[in-house]
């Protein structure tokens, strides 16, 4: 049987990680804000999985890893929990449960942030590989997911494709990344 990119849709996680949203304190709006930009880059199939938990290191690594492996996402997004006051661990939590970090997204990041939010250096943003899925933070107010998953995202089909994730395609106009293969070489 022919293998048919269309039918396999691939899963992504997305995880609000703050105290007052999980408590009902606040409205999720970063969760929200990931989807509506995901919508608008992929052209390929997909669908999320959505999570929000409080800033508890075990329970963010306890989520990052169902989501990876029981639940079979390519990619975790992550929004909160970055900065550093006591309580934000996302990125101690994303560092623990990945087998290799990719610091350049988190340096893409903030360099592209700092032009219009000197705080952005707060951020301590990384990402990294767990199996086959990608883990990318993103900080905790709504108006940085679209400013860092532009900076970031041309290369994220890319690495999804090396590491034998699920196939991911962007509208190129959308987002830069014209082909992910011939991008990847191979
Ligand atoms: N990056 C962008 N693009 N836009 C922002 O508003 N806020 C900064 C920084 N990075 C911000 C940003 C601030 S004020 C903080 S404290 C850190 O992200 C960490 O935020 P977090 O703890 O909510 O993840």
């Amino acid at each position: 049987m022919a293998f048919n990119m269309d039918s396999i849709i691939a899963r992504i996680g997305i995880l609000t990680v703050s105290d007052r949203v999980s408590l009902g304190e606040y409205e999720d709006k970063g969760g929200p804000a990931i989807r509506d930009w995901l919508t608008q880059a992929l052209n390929s199939p997909w669908e999320a999985v959505v999570r929000i938990i409080s800033d508890d290191e075990a329970l963010i690594e306890a989520t990052l890893c169902e989501l990876s492996d029981r639940e079979d996402c390519c990619l975790i997004i992550t929004t909160g929990g970055t900065g550093p006051a006591l309580r934000d661990v996302t990125p101690e939590a994303t560092e623990k449960v990945c087998s290799k970090i990719l610091p350049g997204f988190g340096e893409r990041m903030r360099s592209v942030s700092i032009a219009s939010v000197p705080t952005a250096i707060l951020s301590r943003q990384t990402a990294g590989i767990r199996g086959q899925c990608l883990i990318i933070n993103l900080p905790g107010n709504p108006a940085a997911i679209a400013e860092c998953l532009h900076a970031v995202f041309p290369a994220v089909p890319c690495c999804i494709d090396l590491i034998g994730g699920t196939y991911l395609e962007t509208y190129p106009d959308f987002c830069l990344d014209r082909n992910t293969t011939d991008r990847c070489g191979h």
